[in-house]
């Protein structure tokens, strides 16, 4: 029996949710290493109730003490972090002496479900996003295809022009659609690295060549500087021009009024692991980024002003892919920028050559 007893807290001490036992009066029989870690002020000997002083709570507890089998909560806690747990309540057939009496043990699970609701708010947001972006350009599309139907059947002048904007309002919802399936692409592959060498000096200046168009358009300049000798990293060739095309194209569309963007790649970083790193940063002298807008940028939608993003063909997902791409290269990305200074952009990647 006592050995039997012996494993139970063996078993129960493993677990990874916090348990506790309490005994007939509901006292605190025993707990476990993770109900310690998270409401260590409640230990053996102590009446339950004593620091989880939720009502909900206390009377499922007592419901199972007057002899119910089991009982399910949900539990929100407010502070000093919001956390929702699904606590559970059942009576085992086990019994220890409470007073002069053997009474069955009662045990609380408390299940967290903080990370899963989390997820499930982002799911409901990113569906809800995603509608919406597509939505409006297609409600314009309706709206066009109505009024060439309607009251502009006979207006070719008319024509020629709400077809310039059809064309482009589905062209936007192209992009949006691209760009969703390459954030799910590299989210689906986030755990596998790559291994592959690439170098990255001409992956940048390829990049830098096909953007040269935008730049002009929009009297941008810019400036590349690189080591002389080739720079390798470890990489995946077509997520890294995504990566750096991201970049640059933002440095030149919000800070346009800066004139110029420079890019840089640097090889002479060594991070605090004591990994070899090679450093891209793109920097643009346009209207820059306050300080409460940085740690957002890389959520997916996130614009910090819709409407001027959505005029320049934005979706809010360029840099929610940059992240993604940088996280799946086991790199690091960073924003410094100040309101009316321009902005940086940089990411780190593992250098090829020093890796293996
Ligand atoms: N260099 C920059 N200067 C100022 N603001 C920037 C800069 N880069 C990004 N931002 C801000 O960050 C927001 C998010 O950028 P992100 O690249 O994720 O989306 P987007 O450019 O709006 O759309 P997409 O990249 O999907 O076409 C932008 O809408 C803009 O408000
Ligand atoms: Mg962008």
């Amino acid at each position: 029996m006592t050995e039997r007893r012996a494993l139970v807290f063996d078993i129960l001490e493993a677990l990874t949710d916090p348990v506790f036992l309490l005994d007939g009066r509901a006292i605190v029989y025993s707990t476990n290493s993770a109900a310690r870690v998270v409401y260590p002020s409640l230990t053996e000997g102590m009446p339950f109730s004593f620091a989880l002083r939720y009502p909900d709570l206390i009377e499922a507890v007592s419901t199972v003490l007057n002899g119910a089998h089991e009982k399910s909560l949900e539990l929100i806690e407010r502070v000093p972090v919001e956390r929702s747990f699904l606590v559970r309540v059942t009576r085992l057939s086990e019994e220890v002496a409470t007073g002069s009496l053997l009474l069955p043990l009662i045990m609380v699970v408390f299940r967290d479900l903080t990370e899963a609701r989390r997820l499930e708010s982002m799911r409901v947001d990113f569906v809800a996003n995603a509608s919406h972006e597509l939505r409006t350009p297609l409600a314009s599309l309706l709206g066009f295809i109505e009024t060439l139907q309607g009251s502009a059947r006979n207006d070719l002048k008319a024509h020629e022009r709400f077809l310039g904007i059809m064309r482009e309002q589905a062209q936007r919802m192209a992009r949006l659609i691209d760009d969703l399936l390459s954030l799910s692409r590299v989210e689906m592959s986030e755990h596998k690295h790559p291994v592959d060498g690439v170098n990255f000096g001409a992956l940048v200046q390829e990049m830098i060549d096909m953007l040269r168009p935008l730049a002009r358009e929009r009297h941008v300049e810019i400036f590349f500087q690189s080591p002389a000798d080739a720079v390798f990293v470890v990489g995946e060739r077509d997520e890294l021009l995504r990566l750096i095309e991201n970049l640059i194209e933002n440095a030149i569309k919000y800070g346009q009024s800066g004139g110029k963007v420079e890019v840089c790649v640097d090889h002479s970083i060594i991070n605090t692991t004591g990994v070899p790193e090679v450093e891209l940063s793109v920097r643009d002298y346009g209207p820059g980024i306050a300080a409460e807008f940085l740690p957002r940028l890389t959520e997916r939608f996130y614009r910090i002003d819709v409407a001027a993003s959505r005029d320049k063909g934005g979706t809010g997902l360029g840099l929610a892919i940059v992240k993604h791409i940088v996280n799946r290269h086991r790199g690091r990305f960073a924003v410094e920028s100040q309101l009316g200074a321009g902005a940086v952009f940089r990411v780190f990647l593992p250098q090829y050559s020093n890796y293996f």
